[in-house]
């Protein structure tokens, strides 16, 4: 693939991010702490950003826009998950059912569709008893996966994907700021 490819694809996944990024209860993931050092915002961002590439890497004919925001809004569930007391506690645990409380939070708070809901219901497969139905919620499963993995034994993940996407400075330093990498 020609660098210069790439560069536009980088593009077309920051414009779909800086639109996410508007809504300011998106940022508030930023609070939560997903695996080791790494907030719920940023694994979200990575999620997006990989799963994104790897389709562009296989040259999968993919819903791009689905794709991307659909990846960024699957932990969208606004609760610190390790906590002793959490919304979901009564309903489950949360590997189970968060899914289910990121897609509610992200019908009401975002336009989404039917590729974009089930990217977000399906991500936790099979903890999630159906299947993905699309290739793209199967991506964003497997790349969530790597993700999580990768997250939990690297105390300073994503620095380069941040300063490569992210690319307002006020945006770029909530997402740093709660590894202080950026200032
Ligand atoms: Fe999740
Ligand atoms: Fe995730």
């Amino acid at each position: 693939m020609k660098p210069i490819n790439k560069e536009i694809e980088d593009l077309v996944f920051k414009s779909y991010l800086e639109e996410i990024m508007q809504k300011k209860k998106f940022l508030k993931m930023n609070r939560y702490i997903q695996h080791g050092t790494t907030t719920c915002l940023l694994h979200s961002v990575a999620v997006s950003y990989y799963s994104y590439r790897l389709c562009k890497l296989l040259k999968l004919n993919i819903h791009e826009k689905e794709l991307i925001r659909g990846a960024l809004l699957h932990d969208y569930f606004l609760y610190d998950w390790h906590a002793k007391y959490k919304p979901s506690r009564k309903e489950g645990f949360h590997g189970f059912i968060h899914p289910r409380i990121a897609l509610f939070n992200a019908r009401k708070d975002f336009k989404i569709n039917h590729i974009e809901e089930d990217i977000i219901a399906k991500h936790m497969f099979p903890l999630t008893f159906y299947p993905p139905k699309y290739k793209e919620s199967l991506i964003v499963c497997l790349v969530d996966k790597a993700c999580s993995i990768y997250e939990t034994f690297n105390k300073h993940a994503y620095i380069k994907m941040t300063n490569k996407v992210v690319d307002a400075k006020k945006e770029r330093r909530i997402i740093g700021k709660r590894i202080n990498l950026y200032n």
